[in-house]
């Protein structure tokens, strides 16, 4: 399948486009760096130094004998993105290229407008490229759990029946978050349906929670095919943070009480995930949205997972709650659907003590490297 990723240079994108190049897909990444713009603005740089996305690329070509086209290019620029869709025209678009941290999201105006406007660029602009330029190409774009926000009901996968006055009707499910970052995520979300209901668009909407993990079968093949780890305050996911903590140690710094619970997954499931999407298409006319997690934990349970393993290695660890910077429930009701994926053919890689371990070890090698400041919190938003 010749398949386009939209923000082939982060995390997820990387990591997505070795693993669907190396199972014979013909793979073609656009990114603009707007990542590696903004933590350098910002301080936030990863810990691991990654070569460009070019140059990964090359790497990526020596080790495994494929290709990954590479395009550097701005997906909010409408001209950019439609050339891509001329020259390459995709079967399927996994985009994933979007702003995605909540905290710099939060940071002031300039921050805020830039989120929203990449955002809804990127998403809006794909929709339109679809349209007009591969009106058979699958969308599988990434949302977030942190769409659906902590509601004291059952969280569902996308949709929820109501009965109102004695007369029924489904409707997305409703989403609240607690930052503008996920707010643009909503937004996603909703244009994607206009779009879907409106002109017929094939979309698979996947609301992902926060992913762990360096090691693929790709990466781990050559350290300069390694994802970004970030372990800051802007760019860093808590699982990191608690990560870098116990290496350099220093206390694992809980965010208020300690409760928030959240739906976790192994990278190597987003990349079973994606997959999954790919070889199970939404139709034509139907947004289908899949709840991307495997495990739930709250904060303070992985502190003291970290805790636990770290001790084990010898790494002396302590967890120390600190004032939460972020406007957020502390304790709350949190029971998530996710049987979709799983019907799919999902198959879990879980946060045994052994991954965690392996993580450690990874940050070990470049523990030279941590700056200690970026860790604790310098973006608050409550009030
Ligand atoms: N990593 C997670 O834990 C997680 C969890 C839930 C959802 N998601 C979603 O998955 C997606 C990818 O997340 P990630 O962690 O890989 O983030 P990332 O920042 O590492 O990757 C996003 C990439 O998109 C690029 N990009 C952004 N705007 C662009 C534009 N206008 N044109 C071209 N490239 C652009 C960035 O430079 C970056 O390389 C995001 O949409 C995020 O909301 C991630």
């Amino acid at each position: 399948m010749r398949v386009l990723i939209m923000g082939g240079d982060g995390y997820l994108g990387w990591p997505t486009a070795m693993d669907l190049a190396d199972r014979g897909h013909d793979v073609c990444v656009i990114d603009n760096y707007l990542r590696r713009t903004i933590a350098l603005q910002t301080r936030s740089e990863a810990l691991m130094p990654q070569p460009d996305l070019t140059r990964r690329a090359e790497i990526f070509g020596s080790v495994f004998g494929k290709q990954v086209r590479v395009v550097i290019g701005d997906c909010a620029s409408y001209a950019t993105l439609q050339k891509v869709f001329e020259e390459f025209r995709p079967e399927a678009a996994v985009h994933y290229a979007e702003q995605p941290s909540a905290p710099y999201s939060m940071i002031g105006q300039d921050e805020a407008r830039l989120t929203v406007t990449n955002n809804l660029n990127t998403t809006l602009n794909l929709a339109w490229a679809v349209m007009q330029h591969a009106p058979e190409c699958r969308i599988i774009k990434l949302g977030t759990m942190g769409e659906y926000g902590t509601p004291n009901i059952d969280i569902e996968e996308g949709w929820i029946e109501i009965e109102h006055k004695g007369r029924k009707d489904t409707f997305l499910f409703p989403r609240q978050t607690g930052s503008l970052y996920h707010t643009t995520k909503i937004f996603d979300t909703d244009m994607l349906w206009f779009y879907v209901r409106t002109f017929g668009l094939a979309v698979t909407d996947l609301m992902q929670g926060p992913v762990y993990g360096l090691s693929t079968p790709q990466s781990d093949a050559d350290q300069r095919l390694l994802p970004n780890f970030h372990y800051d305050d802007i760019f860093g996911t808590v699982v990191n943070r608690f990560l870098v903590q116990a290496v350099q140690g220093v206390p694992l710094t809980v965010y208020g009480k300690g409760g928030q619970v959240r739906g976790y997954l192994n990278i190597n499931d987003t990349l079973q995930c994606i997959r999954l999407a790919l070889e199970n298409p939404a139709d034509h006319g139907e947004l289908r949205i899949l709840n991307q997690f495997t495990e739930t934990f709250s904060v303070t349970q992985l502190a003291e997972r970290v805790q636990r393993v770290g001790e084990q290695m010898g790494l002396p660890v302590e967890i120390q709650r600190i004032e939460n910077p972020r406007k957020e429930a502390e304790e709350h009701y949190y029971n998530p659907a996710h049987s979709g994926l799983l019907e799919l053919g999902l198959e879990p890689h879980y946060l045994t003590d052994g991954v965690v371990a392996s993580m450690l070890e990874q940050v070990l090698r470049h523990k030279d490297r941590i700056d200690e400041d970026k860790i604790l919190p310098r973006v608050r938003w409550k009030t």
